[in-house]
């Protein structure tokens, strides 16, 4: 029997639960000239949220991860790879003619993919400006194409100016409703949300929270009933009481609970077995990541972990606070209406410690 939870990809079909308002609005809302920019902590569903909501627009779309980008070249490459997808090479060759630098494009003859690239020595503005005004003018304003930049955060590392290039390219067109996401929660609103950046103001910014209890409830509790017919509403209550809700972590959780009644039937304590393995398989990279921590950050992680106070006069205050802006840009420390660890496996590695 296939383990019924799945974690660390986009969840699409039956892992796919809720998000029922934030699908309808994205697609209502890309329904208009407008471009959304939707901001969460990492791994709360942005990606997978975006992609049910694309695909149930029923309307041409490409998606490019920034993180996977290594220069404005590759950027161009990759978006019009995702554009010959979306049109067959015929409809778009016209276009193509129109390109100052002709880019070398191959067709992979098992699977039929077709590959992009340009000489690396290629001027990336002249490219990237080319790409977009084709994926532009491939469109009209009837039938216009929603591009999804995923991990936009990324778009600063990729060449200086290259947002400022962006911006002005796209402030220009009329046929292509952009949806940009990112999870460096304090970079994406810099980003958008600072006067000097290109990007100021550029569409609407949508949050995404976790997911809501009882749905999600409902979502672990019907899948581990196959394993745990007389628990399973107490487990997944644990599942959720542990991991806040979080998405990711939860489904972690969930499928470990799983395995751990699947392989060893009549363990007493399933929730705390399966956290333990998590815990104990994830030791050694927990270890390096401590080791890395400044002793004021240590100490700060310490005290979250056991949820006490961080005004003790041992620190100054100015301190604490930039250290848990760090953690927070760094995506180990996260803000809902106080700061708390990230991912609870790590906390718990932390409480093992102390
Ligand atoms: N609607 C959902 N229903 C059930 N599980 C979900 C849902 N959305 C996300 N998840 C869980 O969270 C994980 C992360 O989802 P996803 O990759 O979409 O998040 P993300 O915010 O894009 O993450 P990242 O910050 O790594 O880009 C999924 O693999 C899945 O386990
Ligand atoms: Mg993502």
């Amino acid at each position: 029997m296939e383990n019924p939870f799945k974690f660390g990809t986009i969840v699409e079909e039956e892992y796919f639960t809720d998000r029922v308002e934030e699908v309808n609005f994205i697609c209502q809302f890309v329904d208009s000239a407008n471009h959304l920019i939707l901001i969460s902590p990492r791994r709360f569903g942005k990606s997978s949220v975006v992609t049910k909501a694309v695909k149930r627009t029923g309307r041409k779309h490409i998606t490019v991860n920034l993180q996977q980008v290594t220069s404005v070249a590759d950027l161009s490459g990759k978006l019009l790879r995702e554009l010959f997808k979306v049109h067959p090479m015929e409809r778009v060759r016209h276009l193509i003619t129109h390109f100052r630098i002709i880019p070398m494009v191959s067709t992979n003859p098992v699977t039929g993919a077709i590959d992009v690239s340009f000489q690396p020595s290629a001027d990336g503005t002249v490219l990237i400006e080319d790409v977009m005004t084709l994926i532009e003018n491939a469109h009209t304003e009837e039938d216009r194409i929603i591009v999804v930049l995923d991990e936009f955060q990324e778009i600063r590392d990729i060449a200086p100016k290259l947002d400022k290039k962006l911006r002005s390219i796209m402030q220009q067109q009329k046929h292509i409703n952009y949806i940009l996401l990112g999870s460096q929660e304090s970079m994406m609103t810099d980003i958008f949300e600072d006067k000097k950046s290109p990007f100021y103001h550029f569409g609407e910014l949508m949050r995404l929270g976790k997911l809501p209890r009882e749905d999600f409830f409902r979502y672990l509790s019907e899948r581990l009933l196959a394993c745990f017919p007389d628990s399973c509403d107490g487990l997944a209550n644990q599942i959720l009481d542990y991991t806040a809700c979080h998405p990711y972590y939860s489904q972690q959780l969930a499928a470990n609970v799983w395995q751990v009644g699947m392989l060893q039937p009549g363990t007493q304590e399933p929730v705390g077995t399966a956290i333990s393995y998590i815990v104990t398989s994830h030791s050694l990279d927990y270890e390096r990541l401590w080791m890395n921590f400044k002793r004021t950050s240590k100490w700060i992680l310490q005290r979250l972990a056991t949820g006490k106070s961080l005004q003790t006069g041992e620190h100054r205050t100015s301190t604490i606070y930039s250290a848990l802006k760090k953690m927070q840009k760094d995506g180990y420390v996260i803000y809902t209406d106080h700061y708390e660890i990230e991912d609870p496996f790590f906390k718990q590695w932390i409480l093992n410690g102390i």
